[in-house]
């Protein structure tokens, strides 16, 4: 009990590196994508080396909530009991199975041009980006509803009130990326006309409007995590 609750403590801790890492990475070469004075083959290059540094936040972001609900449950913070468990473990494998579709959808994105995967895995994909944003409706929704109940009842899943304020805050970060995904097509439809015919005013004042848009969930984000970091570590 004591060992895998150190090794899941110490996981959960190195994914916040993890995350801030890649997502700084992120945000750094998104911004030099958008240079309209680089080549357009030098912004392709550099939209991949995006990609794959955003696989960094979105990964972290679901492991995150499976091993905070498994350290929950082992620690005794919240979801205790038979149907604790029950939930730590359906978290741990939806969790997995979130992490494997989201490496999945990168590989399906990530196909040379010209070159599209099988129509399967296009299929699956446009199955799966809705009921990613669902998951993660429902799941900010369900958090921040089982931590305002523990904090202003007698009784919740939720034993202590570090671990409520941490869940409200996390729905926050998953709204945040809600918010994000919602002006996506048109950061992508801006992308995809620079990257087949070329840079001109148009395409790429339509990229700066929608990147602007964004950029405030961006903030939202990091300032989250901070937030969640200071309440846990001050507990
Ligand atoms: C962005 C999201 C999160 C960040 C940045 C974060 C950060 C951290 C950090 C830095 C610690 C170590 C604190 C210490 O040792 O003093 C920690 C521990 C912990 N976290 Fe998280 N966490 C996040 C999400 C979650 C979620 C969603 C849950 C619950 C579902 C959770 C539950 C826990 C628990 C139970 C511990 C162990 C506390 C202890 O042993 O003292 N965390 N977290």
């Amino acid at each position: 009990m004591f060992r895998s609750y150190v090794l899941l403590k110490s996981l959960h801790v190195l994914l916040v590196a993890v995350w801030l890492g890649m997502d700084f990475g992120t945000f750094y070469t998104y911004r030099r994508l958008r240079d309209s004075s680089l080549s357009i083959e030098t912004r392709k290059q550099m939209y991949r080396v995006f990609a794959f540094l955003d696989m960094g936040p979105r990964t972290a972001l679901v492991l995150m909530l499976t091993l905070g609900v498994g350290l929950s449950y082992l620690g005794r913070w919240g979801f205790t009991g038979s149907s604790g468990r029950i939930f730590a473990i359906v978290t741990a494998i939806v969790g997995v199975l979130w992490v494997a579709a989201l490496w999945h959808q990168h590989w399906v994105h990530s196909a040379p041009s010209g070159f599209p995967r099988a129509a399967g895995h296009v299929k699956t994909q446009q199955i799966f980006r809705l009921f990613d944003i669902w998951l993660r409706l429902g799941l900010a929704g369900g958090l921040a509803v089982a931590a305002v109940i523990s904090l202003v009842g007698e009784s919740g899943v939720i034993a202590v009130d570090w671990l409520a304020w941490k869940l409200v805050l996390f729905a926050g970060i998953v709204l945040s990326g809600v918010g994000i995904r919602l002006f996506l097509p048109k950061i992508a439809s801006a992308l995809g006309e620079i990257f087949t015919n070329g840079s001109t005013p148009q395409s790429e004042l339509a990229l700066t409007a929608a990147s602007r848009k964004t950029i405030g969930f961006v903030f939202a984000i990091w300032a989250f995590i901070i937030l969640i970091v200071w309440v846990t570590v001050a507990k």
